[in-house]
């Protein structure tokens, strides 16, 4: 199964009209005309109104506003509500909130409360999944399910440990294979019962805080099941849901780049994927690029929702800055370009009171449409309904992988050495900055991807390289690909322990290299790097990390400056088969990275039309009926003109564009080009 079927982007968000009287509902609906929004979000915080006791079921507040938005012509994307549990249940049963990492049971309060191993809330909460699906199936307005609300944090409690205990036999059967895989004889930790394993909390084997354990192998495993235990609560709720809706498609929002949850683990269990985009600040778009492309690579390339956006402010930070004026569409389009096939914010009307009193909405407290930001909402919405349906399920037609991998992600933050201050998201950020700057389009991928479609593959502090990765990798090289991996990689194996072999581990033979010793400084700490291919010079800053590189067949691109190693590798590029493997060994700042990879793209002719252009993004999206659709999308605050590569009909504005020709894009500025063939 795939997205809900719908004739154009869907535009809309997240609706809570349970927070007012109905006669605002009527003033909230001529809105939602004059800004084209056609998707409602609902009941995604509404259990205690829809079970209000143990035995009560009552739908009164979910029908008035079911039927109202059907009655509206809206879609529904309808949310089981279990975010958030009522009252009445977390004192009749304490076991269901959370306990904290210091051990701390929790009572009632906030909201993702629940303990994932819970049997009563399992069974609640998927007894109000079935209840809800039974209800609305049936309703044609209903085109998605959103099961719960943005999965996340942890839960150490009793019952947590107990399923704890029970995945870990699962995996290892024996404890011979488990004190194996966590390395036990260390530290005398040899375990002699399964009872005696506990959860890795600050009770255990951390100090200072959840990075920081004893033994990588249960805080890693721990993670591992955390994931799978939330997991088990969206697919209990589920498939609670297929009973009596077999045909609508089910999601639950993301959160993009989030640490605690491994998407790749869950994606196959979701029919698309979704997610909440909230960047920090107003700097963020290659981060949002990167979050994006992410997201696409959940369902192999399919597209996405954007489920929630905020069209102005957020409320969670401690300062919450306004999104300028032209940045809500600019961003809005970002997210079309890289796979988004629905623009949804949070909030469509904003809460009276409580901790969101203050986040941004469609329209605010006072109900009025001659705001800024309801006027650019409208605008976008006026936009995305001229756009009609031609970009839905369009695919990226993307050269270039990203291997984004939660379990490097993790081993390589929670390991004692060489350096706290390598952060796993920075890396990776930096590689798909360099891409996204040269204009290459990229799908971020798990490792199990099939990677016969690319020509570069790129491996960011691919810190744990598991199963036969490695002879996948050499795969690409050999028919002529370049595979790119950085410092830090191939460490560990799957259960975190160290490879028997020289460093990089089963990567070494496609990068031709042997790293003996590593160097980890503060951040102020600068290795120049020269690089050189050709007549093609720079010389880069390198922090944080330097890896002592011993080539073993691989050529040397570039050389330390300073220190004992000076004049050593710091890049390298190994022939291997009709390709190479290039290994970056230095913490390379973000010119030394954009060099490396804008060598690699120019050898498979893959570098943008405006790779020279800063901050002037493009994207290309192919549509199934074979349309071609390229996103310009200026993120500087000045007007750029630029040749235009192909020909075609600017979507949003219906003029021609002719290939050759000067195309202006004005400060934020968006086109949305579709090519003639
Ligand atoms: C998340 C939640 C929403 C809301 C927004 C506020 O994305 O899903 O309920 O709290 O954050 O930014
Ligand atoms: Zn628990």
């Amino acid at each position: 199964m795939t997205l809900p079927a719908t004739p154009k982007i869907c535009y809309g968000g997240d609706y809570n009209p349970e927070q007012w009287p109905q006669d605002v509902w009527t003033q909230d609906y001529r809105l939602f005309d004059a800004a084209r929004i056609d998707t409602v979000t609902v009941g995604v915080f509404t259990w205690a109104s829809t079970q209000p006791a143990p035995d009560v079921y009552d739908f009164t507040t979910l029908d008035a506003i079911v039927e109202r938005a059907a009655a509206e012509g809206r879609a529904v994307c309808l949310a089981t509500g279990t975010g958030a549990h009522p009252a009445w249940l977390a004192r009749a049963h304490p076991e269901v909130t959370r306990t904290d990492f210091e051990g701390r049971r929790h009572r009632f309060g906030q909201r993702h409360n629940s303990c994932p191993s819970s049997p009563v809330f399992r069974r609640l909460s998927a007894e109000l999944a079935r209840r809800i699906a039974a209800r609305y199936a049936d309703n044609p307005a209903v085109i998605a399910w959103h099961v719960g609300n943005e999965y996340g944090g942890a839960c150490y409690c009793e019952l947590c440990t107990a399923g704890f205990r029970d995945w870990l036999r699962k995996k290892y059967r024996t404890l011979d294979r488990l004190n194996h895989a966590w390395c036990t004889t260390f530290w005398s930790h040899t375990f002699t019962d399964w009872g005696e394993i506990e959860a890795p909390s600050a009770l255990t084997e951390h100090w200072r805080g959840p990075d920081h354990t004893a033994f990588q192998g249960i805080t890693l495993d721990y993670l591992r099941f955390m994931s799978d235990a939330m997991l088990t609560n969206f697919v209990d709720e589920k498939a609670a849901i297929r009973e009596s809706s077999p045909d609508t498609p089910v999601t639950t929002n993301f959160m993009g780049m989030y640490r605690p949850v491994d998407y790749h683990r869950w994606a196959a269990h979701l029919d698309f994927a979704s997610w909440d985009n909230y960047p920090p600040d107003d700097r963020s778009a290659p981060r949002m690029a990167l979050a994006h492309d992410l997201m696409r690579g959940l369902k192999g390339g399919q597209p996405f929702w954007l489920m929630e956006q905020t069209p102005s402010t957020t409320a969670c930070r401690d300062v919450n800055p306004l999104k300028r004026p032209g940045i809500n569409r600019l961003w809005s389009w970002q997210a079309v370009a890289h796979g988004a096939d629905a623009v949804l914010y949070f909030q469509l009307r904003a809460s009276r009171g409580a901790s969101e009193k203050y986040h941004g909405a469609v329209v605010g407290h006072a109900g009025r449409s001659d705001t800024r930001v309801f006027g650019e909402v409208a605008q976008l919405g006026a936009e995305l309904e001229r756009l009609g349906g031609v970009s839905l399920g369009a695919r990226t037609p993307a050269r270039v992988a990203l291997l984004f991998d939660w379990d490097s992600w993790w081993a390589l933050e929670i390991s004692d050495g060489p350096s706290r201050l390598v952060r796993y998201q920075q890396v990776v950020l930096a590689y798909h900055r360099a891409l996204w700057d040269a204009g290459a389009d990229v799908d971020v991928v798990p490792v199990t991807a099939d990677l016969c479609r690319y020509d570069v593959v790129v491996a960011p502090a691919l810190h744990m390289v598991k199963g036969d990765l490695a002879r996948r990798l050499e795969a690409v090289a050999a028919r002529g690909g370049s595979v790119v991996t950085t410092f830090l990689s191939g460490r560990v194996d799957e259960d975190d322990n160290a490879f028997l072999t020289d460093v990089p581990g089963p990567l070494a033979p496609l990068m031709g290299v042997r790293v003996d010793e590593w160097d980890a400084r503060e951040a102020d700490v600068v290795n120049p790097v020269l690089l050189e291919c050709g007549d093609d010079r720079l010389e880069a800053a390198s922090r944080l990390l330097f890896e002592l590189v011993v080539p073993q067949g691989a050529d040397v691109v570039g050389t330390y400056r300073a220190d004992f190693y000076a004049g050593t590798p710091a890049v390298t590029r190994n022939t291997f088969g009709d390709g190479h493997g290039w290994y970056v060994a230095a913490g390379l700042e973000q010119d030394g990275v954009s060099w490396v990879m804008r060598q690699v793209l120019a050898r498979h002719d893959l570098l943008g039309p405006y790779a020279d252009v800063a901050d002037l993004e493009t994207a290309v999206r192919i549509a199934p009926d074979g349309t071609r659709l390229r996103f310009l999308l200026n993120h500087r605050a000045d007007k750029v003109t630029v040749t235009a590569c192909a020909g075609g009909v600017d979507l949003l504005t219906g003029e021609r564009v002719e290939a050759g020709q000067p195309l202006a894009l004005d400060p934020l500025g968006v086109v949305v080009l579709r090519e003639t063939a």
